[in-house]
């Protein structure tokens, strides 16, 4: 019996017969030859097919096989370097097909040119196509790398709530149901407001699941639901934040690097720009931000350019303007210190400097920006019940969350890294969406 192989282990079974079970990519047909493209969920495999090998039913059923029907194929293993496929370089001499099912109706992924519009519609089917497939694939590992830092460096996980009482991160993106005689809940924008509770239990610990911003923007880099990993740690300042932070993108881009190699060279992402990110990263202040900004401003000559990049001291940076900051980097850059105005309640004060507070946002190189927003939090319970009020945020859903700083306050600090974000990154592409299996934007609940 051949033996039943995954398409990325190929290069593993050079000259032996093997088996592969999958579906019917692409097909082409070259006089006595089809080349039959085939995934197998592991990767993309040619498989070619030779009238002079094969009876001539057998023969006859490849020449014509509907794109995405599903199959069993036998073959020999062999090393050709122009073959194509995810990893590429191997190719299958067919013995013999099993046709599991023979599509019968038009796909409608056909192998030409859509639209982005009709391909959300198909993300369905979408997923199958091999720059699709990669991303989703680069995803699972840097979801992989995430735990796996984490827990070697002594994080608890722990689950925090979907379904809350109150606003974390302000009230104009929050999602509203009905909760039974409880009056209005909102679904999570955060875990943080746990995890602070839950570091005095248990020192370092995380929280990793769906959030979900209700934002009227339609950008590249928003989605109303998105997958947010935020670790917290007691005892721990905004310096020691961005230690840990550096060490933990690092190793998540490092691990991407060694497990999806073929993944990312099939999106045609320059692996040298990855290779590159390793600590320390570079900081700066807002305050020397807002200098390098000027003096992009300053630099540049087409006015539209310069007016996008207009920012006044208190303003929080939008996209040009994080754009512009990162091509200064070939890192990741911590800016450090923003306005107070700018930022969430919770935020600890820069000493001495009550305008400023003891935040830090790591923006992503070339043009990507925002990845993770993080900050000391605040441990004194005075300060902490002021900001709620200047907040307008209701008193009473953070009874507990004060309780934190009466009952053995510590510093502590803790950031947010959105997946998503991290994924298009990594992945060197455009727009969000590719990066999640099932997309929520504000014009998309389907499919
Ligand atoms: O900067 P944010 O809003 O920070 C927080 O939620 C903090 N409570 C985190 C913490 O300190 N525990 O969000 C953190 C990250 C952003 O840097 C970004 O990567 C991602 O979450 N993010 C989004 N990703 C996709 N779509 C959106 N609408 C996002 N909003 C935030
Ligand atoms: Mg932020």
């Amino acid at each position: 019996m051949p033996t039943l192989i995954q398409a990325r282990d190929i290069a593993d079974y050079e000259g032996q017969e093997i088996t592969l079970q999958g579906w019917v990519y692409n097909r082409t047909h070259k006089g006595k030859l089809v080349f039959l493209l085939i995934r197998d969920g592991y990767g993309f495999v040619q498989c070619v097919a030779f009238q002079g090998e094969l009876d001539a039913e057998l023969f006859e059923t490849l020449a014509h096989i509907p794109q995405e029907s599903s199959v069993i194929v036998t073959g020999m293993v062999r090393a050709d370097s122009r073959a194509p496929g995810i990893p590429g370089g191997y190719e299958v001499g067919i013995m013999g097909v099993e046709v599991v099912q023979a599509v019968g109706d038009e796909y409608p992924i056909s192998l030409k040119e859509h639209g982005v519009d009709f391909l959300l519609d198909h993300r369905h089917l979408w997923i199958r196509v091999p720059s699709q497939w990669a991303i989703l694939r680069i995803r699972t590992t840097i979801i992989s790398a995430i735990r796996e830092w984490l827990e070697q460096n002594g994080f608890t996980l722990l689950d925090t709530p979907i379904l809350t009482p109150a606003a974390c991160e302000g009230t104009t993106t929050l999602f509203e149901t009905e909760y039974f005689d409880e009056g209005p809940a909102y679904l999570a924008q955060s875990g943080q407001l746990y995890n602070e509770a839950n570091i005095f239990a248990f020192g370092k610990v995380y929280c990793f699941g769906p959030t979900f911003r209700a934002e009227k923007s339609k950008t590249r880099r928003h989605l109303t639901e998105f997958w947010m990993v935020e670790p917290e740690m007691a005892f721990c300042d905004l310096e020691q934040l961005m230690e840990v932070e550096e060490q933990f993108i690092s190793h998540i881009v490092q691990r991407t690097l060694r497990d999806c190699r073929n993944e990312l060279l099939s999106l045609g992402r320059d692996l040298s720009v990855l290779e590159r990110i390793v600590p320390p990263f570079p900081r700066i202040s807002y305050d020397e931000a807002l200098e390098k900004l000027a003096q992009i401003r300053a630099e540049t000559d087409d006015a539209e350019a310069r007016k996008l990049l207009e920012i006044e001291w208190g303003d929080d940076f939008g996209s040009p303007h994080e754009t512009a900051l990162t091509k200064l980097f070939d890192k990741p850059v911590f800016v450090y210190g923003y306005p107070t105005g700018a930022k969430a309640f919770y935020m600890e004060p820069w000493p001495g400097r009550p305008d400023v507070s003891k935040s830090v946002d790591l923006l992503a190189p070339e043009g990507y920006g925002e990845i993770t927003g993080g900050s000391e939090r605040i441990s004194d319970p005075d300060l902490l019940l002021k900001r709620i009020h200047e907040h307008n945020l209701p008193e009473e859903a953070f009874r507990w969350y004060i309780d934190l700083r009466r009952y053995g306050s510590v510093p502590h600090s803790g950031f947010g890294l959105g997946v998503e974000r991290t994924v298009t990154w990594i992945c060197g592409i455009e727009h969000i969406r590719e990066t999640i299996p099932y997309p929520r934007t504000i014009n998309r609940v389907y499919p």
